[in-house]
């Protein structure tokens, strides 16, 4: 197969993969009550919610993955599991919003100041906003630098995304717990390949002095 081949397949199957949730969901509320039961609220935020974390941990994933097989394609994956990752998101936000909060924003502002866990989900929200908006090639090009700089911060919505699970989660923290794990090895990953470069840095700055003073 080749490469544009098997980007092109990716890409189908994380289409796929990441409509499946709001396809169920969808299907549950107006076609399938049973698939959503009793308590339809609580069943959107639950899928939702996990969806926005196990999509924005895959995308995490993808610059890892892309060292460590060599294979550069990979990387196209990114933009679309980010964004994917943002309107599970908003989805999840907007589900809170309208339902538990009615719309009122000093109700949505007290909530907020009030309850840890909805402090810390909401800036997570925050912060992927200029993420999701910024992902255009046009931004890429008007950013430059600061762009790379900006995108970092995917690591602290997905950190702030997980302490917002932890703390949800009362009694059986056994879940949040394998999302800190992963997030752990993806912090590793990426500080292991900046450790990387930096001595990769270092080691071309004698050879050049040498270069330059054989020149002389
Ligand atoms: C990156 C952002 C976020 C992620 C990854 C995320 C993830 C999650 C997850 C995994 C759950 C647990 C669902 C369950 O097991 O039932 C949850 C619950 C919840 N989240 Fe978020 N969330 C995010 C942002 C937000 C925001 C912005 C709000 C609202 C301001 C919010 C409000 C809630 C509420 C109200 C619940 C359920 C509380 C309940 O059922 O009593 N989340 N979230």
């Amino acid at each position: 197969m080749n490469q544009k081949r098997a980007v092109l397949l990716l890409k189908v199957v994380l289409w796929l993969g990441a409509l499946a949730p709001a396809g169920f969901l969808l299907l549950g509320m107006f076609v399938y009550p049973d698939w959503v039961g009793a308590n339809p609220i609580e069943r959107l935020t639950h899928v939702t919610g996990m969806t926005t974390l196990i999509l924005l941990m895959l995308t995490l994933t993808v610059t890892p993955l892309r060292r460590v097989s060599g294979w550069n394609p990979v990387i196209r994956l990114r933009r679309p599991l980010g964004l994917f990752a943002f309107f599970y998101a908003l989805c999840h936000f907007s589900i809170w919003f309208v339902f538990d909060m009615v719309f009122n924003v000093t109700w949505m502002l007290e909530d907020i100041a009030e309850r840890p866990f909805i402090t810390v989900g909401f800036a997570a929200f925050v912060i992927l906003i200029p993420l999701a908006l910024t992902s255009t090639k046009g931004w890429i090009r008007r950013l430059g630098r600061r762009w790379t700089t900006l995108h970092r911060g995917v690591y602290v919505a997905a950190t702030l995304g997980v302490v917002h699970f932890y703390w949800f989660v009362k009694a059986d923290t056994r879940l949040p717990l394998v999302f800190i794990a992963i997030l752990a090895v993806l912090f590793g990953a990426r500080l292991q390949a900046a450790r990387q470069r930096r001595s990769g840095r270092r080691n071309k700055e004698p050879e050049a002095a040498t270069a330059a003073s054989g020149s002389r």
